[in-house]
């Protein structure tokens, strides 16, 4: 079977597994993965985070927003580029961000161009994923916004921690084979365990 036919199949298995999950399963989820993250020294010093609003059964991740809000941090939350197709833009969200519906049918805070904030300027992301595997690869939906906003970024050596955040139930059993342009994942975090990258 040619390779991105696997990978549509692997897609399809893994939303279904992470939409099966009942909203109790859901809550608990997110309130670990945020005991998860308070564990690690990169989000205790991180002073700019990126997060997302979660769709399609993705974990959650509003306990933690709340809880960067509360330190002080600066949360973004990725906005689909205006000019440059495929890629994203990292704007400032704020408790009380005017707020849209993007083409995907995701909200995101209206484009401003003074909440705009550079990728060199993040300390951690925290990116969505579909499908993962023990030595932190990512399968995303398959729009590879992430591929393309990042690809520039992770060719330099510059502190941003990019991390996977799941549901324990999105690991896959074996190896997930990687594209060149898939970039690479520092941890993958679940609620449950953190695996790093190999
Ligand atoms: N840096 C990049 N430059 C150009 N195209 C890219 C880049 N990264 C990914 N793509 C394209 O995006 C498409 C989806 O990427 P894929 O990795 O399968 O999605 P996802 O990361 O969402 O799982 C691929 O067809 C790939 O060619
Ligand atoms: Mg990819």
């Amino acid at each position: 079977m040619p390779v991105p036919d696997k990978r549509n199949e692997l897609r399809r298995h893994f939303r279904h597994e992470r939409n099966n999950l009942s909203q109790a399963q859901q809550t608990f989820a997110s309130e670990q993965l945020l005991m998860q993250c308070c564990a690690l020294t990169e989000y205790q010093n991180a002073r700019v985070v990126a997060c997302y609003l979660a769709q399609d059964g993705e974990i959650v991740l509003n306990p933690l927003i709340n809880d960067a809000w509360l330190k002080g941090k600066t949360v973004c939350l990725p906005v689909l580029h205006p000019f440059c197709k495929g890629h994203l833009i990292f704007v400032h969200y704020r408790q009380n961000s005017k707020m849209q519906t993007n083409r995907f049918g995701i909200l995101e805070p209206k484009l401003n161009a003074c909440d705009i904030v550079p990728v060199a300027k993040l300390d951690v992301i925290f990116t969505p994923l579909v499908a993962f595997d023990d030595s932190a690869q990512r399968l995303g939906m398959g729009g590879g916004f992430y591929d393309r906003t990042l690809a520039p970024v992770t060719r330099h050596e510059i502190p941003l921690q990019i991390y996977g955040v799941a549901h324990d139930c999105q690991k896959v059993s074996s190896g997930l084979k990687n594209e060149k342009w898939d970039i690479p994942m520092h941890k993958i975090i679940t609620p449950s365990h953190i695996y790093s990258h190999t």
